[in-house]
């Protein structure tokens, strides 16, 4: 399918992600230098720099820190602008092609009829216009504009999560695969790789994600099986599943969404199934100013769910469900690449094991 932007949108999409490479690369280890600098001279506790007023109490007073910020949202805003415009004199062309019937292995089922949840219609998340699911483009938007949002710094085929995640899953003989909430699905390409003898699903709410997926996967030749299904309660029958697993997915949905999928993935998992939900790290095993940044996106990327999900009991919640659950770092690229606020981190892999037979 052909996803290029005009000429000049395309430029003007080149400059905004110059923009957050500026902000990320030149004005983010200012504010940095700048508040280790008065950390160390003023001494504040851990626990008043764990402290989110104290925190604001500082920063938000600091021209420095505001202008970042305002730039962030602002080359946020003006990143879907632009690949929206750009995409818009194809928009017809792009339509129809992604209704055309698709003749190759794997398979997409929609559901016209499925209820969206409050929380996923009333949100635009990362400022996504129309979110995910009102625009019938919203995959091909969707991966456009994270190109530029991770200064393609994902890997170049946008995939080192899944790499990331392949390389903290056990090893087994994993025969029905389902990835939840899986957009338009190529970062998670590494793992249908990984296991190529397995039968692989992959769920979202979205139709124009899915449509898109399933689409891009057959272009690719990866033969999934699409469905549109909510995570908090499936279709599928108990015990179906060898693995599943989702990823930047449980951080926007609100706190008992997250218990349901959790318990969700728990019911249609075999004894001895695997459930793995793949990350960015915790606040609390990064340092004080990476911790209250990455808040930010609460309050100003269209991301309410965040702060809630990193500070949850996440693995509690396997337990309650009845996993045996631990917390596994895996490499991130992304968290050692230059233009990353946050120092390195690396990403945070929930793993439960459903006892039983292996
Ligand atoms: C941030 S995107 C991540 C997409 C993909 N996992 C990736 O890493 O590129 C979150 C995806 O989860 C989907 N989603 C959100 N809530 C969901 C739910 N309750 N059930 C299934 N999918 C959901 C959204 O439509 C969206 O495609």
């Amino acid at each position: 399918m052909e996803m290029r932007l005009t000429r000049s949108h395309q430029a003007r999409l080149d400059m905004v992600e110059g923009l957050k490479v500026f902000i990320g690369s030149n004005m983010m280890p200012e504010v940095r230098r700048e508040f280790d600098a008065w950390r160390d001279r003023t001494k504040p506790s851990e626990t008043e720099l764990r402290d989110r007023k104290f925190m604001a109490n500082h920063l938000e007073r600091d021209p420095l820190y505001q202008a970042s910020r305002g730039l962030q949202r602002l080359s946020q805003e003006a990143m879907w602008r632009e690949v929206i415009a750009g995409l818009e004199s194809r928009r017809p062309e792009i339509e129809a092609t992604l209704e055309l019937p698709i003749d190759a292995p794997g398979s997409l089922s929609l559901n016209p009829d499925l209820e969206m949840p409050h929380y996923y219609d009333s949100n635009e998340f990362h400022l996504q216009p129309g979110n995910f699911h009102r625009d019938d483009l919203a995959g091909v938007i969707y991966e456009l504009g994270v190109a530029t949002y991770t200064m393609h710094r994902y890997g170049s085929a946008g995939d080192e999560m899944g790499r990331a995640l392949v390389s903290v899953l056990p090893k087994k003989d994993y025969r029905r695969i389902l990835y939840i909430g899986c957009g338009p699905a190529y970062k998670a390409y590494p793992v249908a790789d990984a296991f190529p003898d397995a039968e692989f699903h992959a769920i979202d709410l979205g139709a124009p994600m899915l449509k898109f997926a399933r689409h891009r996967a057959a272009e690719h030749n990866r033969p999934i099986h699409f469905k549109q299904m909510n995570g908090e309660a499936t279709d599928y029958p108990d015990g179906y599943f060898d693995l599943v697993f989702c990823k930047l997915l449980l951080h926007e949905v609100p706190t008992k969404a997250v218990v349901n999928c959790v318990n969700e993935a728990h019911r249609i998992l075999a004894p001895g199934g695997v459930f793995a939900n793949l990350e960015l790290p915790s606040y609390d095993s990064l340092d004080p100013l990476s911790a209250y940044l990455m808040d930010w996106d609460t309050l100003h990327n269209g991301e309410p769910y965040w702060r809630a999900y990193h500070e949850m009991d996440l693995l509690g919640a396997y337990r309650d469900a009845g996993f045996e659950a631990e917390l596994i770092e895996a490499h991130s690229e992304w968290g050692g690449a230059k233009g990353n606020y946050m120092g390195r981190f690396a990403y945070h892999v929930s793993m439960g094991q459903k006892p039983g037979a292996d």
